[in-house]
C-alpha cells in the first residue's frame, strides 16, 4: 500500500510539472521517407530527437527570448506540426503553426546535419511563437528576431554576421539579429519588450519608446561604434 502511494505520488508530480512546462504538442511527419533526404533525416536526426528538441526550443523561446513567463502573454499554440517534405526552393517554410523542411535541402547539406537542423528549428519555431504586429511588422525585422534566437542559443554558423555588419537595420536575418543584440545592450530585455509591443500592431516608434532614440539614429550609432572599434583593431 505504501509503495503504491509512493508510485502514485511520483506519477502525479511528474505529470503536473510536465504540464507546467508546456502544453504544446509536437507532431513530426516524414512524408519523404523513401527519398535520399528523408532517409538521411531518419538516420542522422530522427523523429524522437526532433520532438524533444522542439520542446526544448519552445521553452527557450518563451523563457529566454520573449520572457513570456505568464501564459497569457504567449501566442496561443496548441500543436506544432513539422513535415519533412520533398520540395525545391527553400530550406524550410513556416506556415501558421506548422513547419515544412525540405528533404532536398537535408540531402544536400554538407556537415553535421543534426546541428544544422537544430539551428534551423530555432529560427522556424521563433516564427511560430513570435508576435508580428498582426502582419504589420517589416519582414526584415520578423526574420531578424528569428535569427536573434539562433544567436542567443549559440547555434549560429561561422558565416553568421558579426557585430556592426550590414547596411540597414531591417536588412533581415543575421544582420538585423546583430542590431537587435546591440539594442539589447542599450535597453535591457529590448527584444522581449519589442515582441510584446508587436502583439497587435507595429509602429516604427517602438524603437524610440524603448531606447529614447529613433531607429535610424540607433542604426547610425551602431555602425559608428563598430566602425571605430575596427579601425583601431579591436
Ligand atoms: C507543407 O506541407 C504540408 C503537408 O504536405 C502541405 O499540406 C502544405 O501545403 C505545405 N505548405 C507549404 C506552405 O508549402
Ligand atoms: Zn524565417
Amino acid at each position: 500500500m505504501a509503495l503504491h502511494s509512493l508510485f502514485f505520488f511520483t506519477f502525479l508530480t511528474f505529470s503536473s510539472s510536465f504540464h507546467g512546462i508546456s502544453a504544446v504538442k509536437y507532431e513530426v511527419i516524414n512524408e519523404a521517407t523513401t527519398t535520399p533526404g528523408g532517409i538521411r533525416f531518419t538516420n542522422e536526426i530522427g523523429i524522437p530527437y526532433t520532438k524533444k528538441i522542439m520542446g526544448t526550443i519552445n521553452e527557450f523561446v518563451w523563457s529566454v527570448i520573449f520572457q513570456e513567463n505568464n501564459p497569457s502573454d504567449r501566442k496561443p499554440v496548441e500543436i506544432v506540426k513539422l513535415y519533412i517534405k520533398e520540395y525545391k526552393g527553400a530550406e524550410a517554410i513556416t506556415w501558421g503553426d506548422n513547419i515544412n523542411v525540405s528533404s532536398i535541402y537535408l540531402e544536400g547539406y554538407k556537415g553535421d546535419l543534426k546541428w544544422e537542423f537544430t539551428s534551423l528549428l530555432y529560427h522556424e519555431l521563433t516564427h511560430v511563437f513570435q508576435w508580428n504586429g498582426e502582419g504589420q511588422t517589416p519582414v526584415g525585422l520578423v526574420e531578424g528576431v528569428a535569427d536573434y534566437t539562433i544567436l542567443k542559443a549559440n547555434y549560429f554558423p561561422p558565416a553568421f554576421a558579426k557585430p556592426g555588419d550590414g547596411d540597414k537595420w531591417d536588412q533581415g536575418y543575421d544582420f538585423t539579429a546583430r542590431f537587435l543584440e546591440y539594442c539589447d545592450g542599450i535597453t535591457p530585455d529590448f527584444v522581449p519588450k519589442l515582441n510584446k509591443k508587436m502583439r497587435y500592431a507595429f509602429n516604427i516608434n517602438y524603437f524610440k519608446d524603448l531606447t529614447g532614440k529613433p531607429v535610424e539614429q540607433l542604426w547610425r550609432d551602431y555602425k559608428a561604434k563598430y566602425f571605430t572599434a575596427r579601425k583601431y583593431g579591436h
